[in-house]
């Protein structure tokens, strides 16, 4: 069901790989609403030429920018005005990747330049998305600015190595910028911790399966999928959560709250 919460409202979402991304759920659904929006990735992954499908359904046009290079954001940003037709209103970053993740390098034994490469992708960017944005008066009053993250930035979890830093770096991030923006032009800043999702990203993580499995038990709800999501996205777009800036928002079922649950008890009992 649609409730035209998006209607009139324009903006940018980034990370739209294939039809499990949750940027991929959110532009549906953003669509679904009434929002329009410009998609973009990085060069490397248009190889795949799945997100030209998406933009066919949503009649949204393509810009390719690497997060990384300001340069690449900022075509993105005066592009995306230019095709929408005036300044934005929400912008989704949803990005991740470990070079050392990808390889399969224990923590012990990191790459440093891999290391590095990690938090500019998967949390410097957050930064740099912003600021393009600022510098180039791209956001309207009380926009709304949305990243993705994981409870790995609190929490150790072993196999999300570096991500964690990543993690904890965008969210840090999200509250300094979120505090900047607020003052400036009202604009909103939060993240959202998503649950264990089956993604490109999620199934890039080894044991995936397992913490998956773990947080599905862990979790009253359940886990949540990547449709609740884009879902919750669509909510943080929207004018019925302008008074919410500069959080980390747990989208996991409960797993945050939960100290353990009869199905563990259960599953461990001897
Ligand atoms: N899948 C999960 O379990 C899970 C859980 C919590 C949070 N998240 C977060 O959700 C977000 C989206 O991931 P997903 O699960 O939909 O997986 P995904 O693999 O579909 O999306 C990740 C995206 O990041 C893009 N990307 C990588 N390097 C980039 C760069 N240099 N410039 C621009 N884009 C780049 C990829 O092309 C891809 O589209 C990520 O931030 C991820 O960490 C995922």
């Amino acid at each position: 069901m649609a409730y035209n919460l998006l209607k009139g409202k324009r903006g940018i979402i980034f990370g739209a790989l294939d039809e499990n991304s949750i940027a991929w759920k959110t532009a549906l659904k953003v669509k679904e609403e009434g929002g329009s929006f410009t998609l973009t990735n990085a060069p490397i992954a248009m190889r795949m030429g799945k997100i030209n499908e998406l933009a066919k359904t949503c009649g949204a046009e393509v810009i390719p920018a690497d997060a990384t290079s300001e340069q690449d954001l900022s075509n993105l940003i005066s592009k995306s005005m230019e095709v929408l037709g005036g300044k934005l209103d929400f912008i989704l970053h949803s990005i991740g990747m470990s070079p050392n993740v990808r390889k399969d390098k224990a923590y012990g034994d990191l790459n440093y330049d891999w290391f590095l490469k990690t938090l500019d992708i998967s949390g410097v960017s957050f930064h740099k998305v912003m600021q393009t944005a600022e510098k180039a008066d791209a956001l309207n009053e009380w926009g709304s600015v949305v990243a993705l993250t994981y409870i790995a930035a609190q929490r150790t979890f072993p196999d999300y190595s570096d991500m964690a830093q990543a993690k904890s770096v965008l969210e840090s991030i999200g509250r300094s910028y979120g505090y900047r923006y607020g003052k400036l032009k009202n604009v909103r800043v939060n993240t959202i911790s998503q649950s264990p999702t089956k993604t490109t990203a999620g199934a890039g993580i080894s044991g995936f399966d397992v913490f998956y499995d773990y947080a599905q038990m862990m979790s009253p709800l359940g886990n949540a999928s990547a449709e609740d999501c884009a879902n919750y996205i669509v909510l943080m777009f929207s004018d019925y959560s302008r008074m919410v800036t500069m959080q980390n928002l747990m989208h996991d079922g409960g797993f945050s709250a939960t100290g353990i649950t009869e199905d563990l008890i259960e599953r461990l009992s001897k």
